[in-house]
């Protein structure tokens, strides 16, 4: 597997991608928004591709403080081979290059099987937090 940036050209592959992953697609995961997340953090949004086929990616922002991950995913047939170690170890290495010193990120409740994966790349889970939010655009209004 290739590791590279996501370019504009990526966006209805990695879209068709997470849906059959099963990752939540939400407000900011339309075409343009995804475009301009990707246009602010370059280096740490990454697809991997087998022969010329987009099979995986890791989406990494970063808010002048904090790493963050989002939609990390593999095919699901290629699940369980190792491209999400290697989508992972990636995305961290590229905050390490950036000086930045951690990454977090949150889990659906529904997807908590997920969880051992995250466990075993050395991350851990945080109890002394709540997720907090609110909708800020009536576009946004799916947003939980
Ligand atoms: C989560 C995901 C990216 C992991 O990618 P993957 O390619 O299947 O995982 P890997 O094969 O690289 O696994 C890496 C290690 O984690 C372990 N692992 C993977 N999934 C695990 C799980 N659910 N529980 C415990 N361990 C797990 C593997 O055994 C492997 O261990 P090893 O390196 O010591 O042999 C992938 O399963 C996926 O796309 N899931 C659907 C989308 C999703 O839920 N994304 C996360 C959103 S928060």
């Amino acid at each position: 597997m290739i590791i590279r940036h996501l370019l504009a050209a990526d966006i209805s592959e990695a879209l068709a991608m997470w849906k059959r992953a099963g990752i939540t697609l939400t407000f900011g995961d339309d075409p343009a928004s995804l475009e301009r997340c990707f246009q602010r953090n370059p280096s740490t949004s990454l697809v991997g591709e087998i022969d010329g086929k987009l099979v995986a990616t890791a989406m990494g922002t970063w808010d002048g403080r904090r790493g963050y991950l989002w939609h990390l995913a593999v095919e699901p047939e290629l699940q369980g081979r190792g491209l999400g170690r290697k989508m992972l170890e990636a995305l961290e290495e590229a905050y390490r290059k950036m000086g930045i010193p951690k990454v977090t990120f949150q889990i659906e409740t529904s997807n908590r099987e997920v969880l051992g994966f995250y466990l075993r790349m050395g991350y851990h889970t945080r109890d002394d937090l709540v997720c907090v939010s609110k909708v800020l655009q009536q576009s946004a209004e799916e947003e939980r």
